[in-house]
């Protein structure tokens, strides 16, 4: 899907295929800075999404990119939702999410936010696998659940 249509683009492609000729172990995508790219930045990408609420809270989840709709999705606790994709050659790969739950009240807790963002992620918050996990002060995000660090709370973004 995402992977077939960025090799295509790539292939069918003179300029790109001169930079990548003459780039060489580094290149600068962005004003995220520098980052190594290397195959495994082309191999396939999965991100996990856990419900680390409570225990009596279930997670909804609704993950979109520009081209796929991944649907909507309930958690009870501990369980996970996950996709694959490959990144685009362009650093533009980009899957957001809508998540809500009900508090303890009844209250609509809901926020959505890039889940994964190229530029914004490989080799800074993940590489092959990423994983958020979904508490109640907010969504972490990292290599593993145990590291992540808390990216969004339910009302503000931290970065
Ligand atoms: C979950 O629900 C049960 C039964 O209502 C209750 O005893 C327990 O304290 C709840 N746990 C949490 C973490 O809210
Ligand atoms: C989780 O990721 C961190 C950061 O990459 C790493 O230091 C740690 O060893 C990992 N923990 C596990 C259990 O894999």
């Amino acid at each position: 899907m995402v992977g077939g249509r960025g090799l295509k683009l790539l292939l069918s492609s003179p300029l790109l295929l001169l930079v990548l000729a003459l780039s060489s172990s580094s290149w600068c995508p962005s004003a995220y800075g520098t980052i190594d790219i290397n195959y495994e930045y082309f191999q396939k990408i999965t991100v996990w999404v856990y419900n680390e609420l409570d225990p009596n809270t279930t997670l909804t989840i609704h993950c979109k990119s520009k081209d796929d709709d991944l649907g909507e999705h309930t958690l009870s606790y501990n369980q996970e939702f996950h996709w694959k994709f490959r990144n685009n050659f362009y650093w533009t790969t980009l899957f957001w999410c809508n998540m809500w739950w009900h508090d303890s009240n009844g209250r609509l807790v809901q926020t959505s936010h890039d889940a994964y963002y190229a530029r914004r992620d490989y080799a800074r918050n993940c590489r092959a696998d990423c994983f958020w996990s979904i508490r109640k002060d907010g969504w972490y995000y990292g290599y593993n659940l145990t590291s992540g660090k808390l990216m969004f709370t339910w009302d503000k973004q931290i970065q």
